[in-house]
């Protein structure tokens, strides 16, 4: 006698769910029979026909509603690969609310509302799984709900967007401006047609939220994550970098501080010897720090619809496991509310700073009282290049608050030989 079906029902056919489609065709043997289960890709909603018509599967099994696939009797689990907030929040509530499993690749879904959806899960003993929302094919959630749940995590440091990895590493090795290396990634099919959420940074602090979460057990606020994107990085930037040994990366950075919770995303100079400089292309990797296990690291590709469509898998097999009963469904995820958030401003970092400058006797003197003043020491003043008849100046600052640093430039800013719109990137060394 053969085990009961367990009937999946998909949401979307874009990158990952047309890839998630190709698994079911190619691997679905092999998963059934290692998880001794029987999944059957029961039903597929796209709201364009035109994808549905390139599925090989019968043309009952295809809708152009999602709503009426949540809505399916027959359907015990349902992947949501719509992505956006709306119409994707109704219909897994809606999914939930007719006692079905929820699997998802929706990251800003997860971070705005992801504590709204789990209870709602958890009242009717259902869960909402979303290791895809994170990394593409690098387990991330499973570890950190899982296997490091002993420790005090207190540090959560990666590179999280493929796209803007992609960008930098291009600009970086190639010597190419922002737009060019942008313009090679949507070749390459690594950027959208819309990479505003990439390149402005939103992306990778909705992956850092769900991380943070998860690692600090806390509820996180969006407003209270400092998101700085890299529209701004100029190979200039990148070359002088190169010259004081670092490499310009967007971090996602998640500390647990003895006043709050601190979060940011940026980009950010790293010396060309830490394990993240080598971190290239569209790949992602992640620090977590724990008290005891110490840093531990997860490096692979952050996206695509084939990695990203194995977690999504994977998290149909857990669910498929919890509705047959071979694992109880753990749909705990305990978080504190309240949460304390410790602001950008009251960081301390090292600063690059670049600006223009007239090519005259006191400049140099004028801004390093500024600096002097506002008890900023610099470590680093590199005056080489110039642009017409202007003198390109770079500072590195030893280590300062990052508020007495932006009050000093500020009031460097206002000196009337000095030209405004300088550049401005954190070091971490
Ligand atoms: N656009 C994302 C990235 C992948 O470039 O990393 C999906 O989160």
């Amino acid at each position: 006698m053969g085990k009961q079906a367990v009937k999946v029902g998909l949401l979307g056919l874009g990158t990952i769910g047309s890839r998630v489609v190709e698994l079911f065709e190619s691997n679905l043997d092999m998963i059934n029979e290692k998880n001794d289960l029987q999944l059957v890709l029961e039903r597929v909603a796209e709201r364009d026909p035109e994808k549905l018509k390139s599925l090989k599967i019968p043309a009952e099994k295809m809708l152009t509603s999602a709503f009426e696939l949540v809505k399916d009797p027959n359907i015990d689990i349902v992947i949501e690969l719509i992505g956006g907030l709306e119409p994707a929040r109704s219909l897994i509530r809606e999914a939930l609310e007719n006692g079905k499993y929820v699997v998802t690749a929706n990251k800003d879904l997860i971070a705005t509302h992801g504590d709204e959806l789990l209870e709602l899960a958890r009242s009717r003993n259902l869960n909402i799984y979303y290791e895809a929302s994170v990394g593409g094919g690098i387990p991330l959630i499973r570890p950190l709900k899982h296997s490091l749940v002993a420790d005090r995590l207190n540090r959560v440091v990666g590179i999280l967007n493929g796209t803007t990895n992609y960008i930098l590493t291009r600009m970086s090795c190639e010597g190419l401006e922002f737009n060019a290396a942008l313009a090679q990634a949507r070749e390459k099919g690594f950027a959208e047609a819309d990479p505003s959420s990439d390149i402005e940074g939103r992306d990778a602090s909705y992956k850092l939220m769900i991380m943070a979460g998860l690692a600090f057990g806390c509820s996180i606020d969006p407003a209270q994550v400092y998101v700085e994107g890299i529209t701004g990085i100029t190979v200039g930037d990148i070359n002088y970098a190169r010259e004081i040994g670092c490499v310009i990366k967007l971090l996602a950075i998640g500390e647990k501080l003895p006043a709050g919770i601190a979060l940011r995303v940026h980009p950010t100079m790293i010396s060309q010897n830490h394990p993240l400089a080598s971190v290239n292309n569209e790949f992602n990797a992640v620090f977590i720090e724990g008290e005891l296990v110490g840093e531990v690291m997860f490096y692979g590709r952050g996206a695509g619809g084939a990695p990203t469509s194995t977690a999504v898998m994977a998290d149909v097999v857990e669910a498929a496991r919890c509705k047959e009963g071979y694992v109880v469904c753990n749909g705990v995820e305990k978080k504190t509310t309240g949460t304390l958030y410790v602001p950008v401003e009251d960081l301390s970092s090292s600063f690059y700073l670049r600006f223009l400058a007239e090519d005259r006797p006191g400049v140099l003197a004028a801004f390093s009282k500024v600096f002097g003043d506002n008890q900023v020491s610099l470590d680093m003043v590199i005056q080489k290049r110039r642009v017409g008849d202007l003198a390109e100046i770079v500072l590195v600052t030893h280590l300062v608050r990052e508020a007495a640093f932006r009050t000093a430039v500020d009031q460097v800013m206002n000196l009337e030989m000095i030209r405004p719109n300088p550049s401005t990137i954190r070091l971490m060394i």
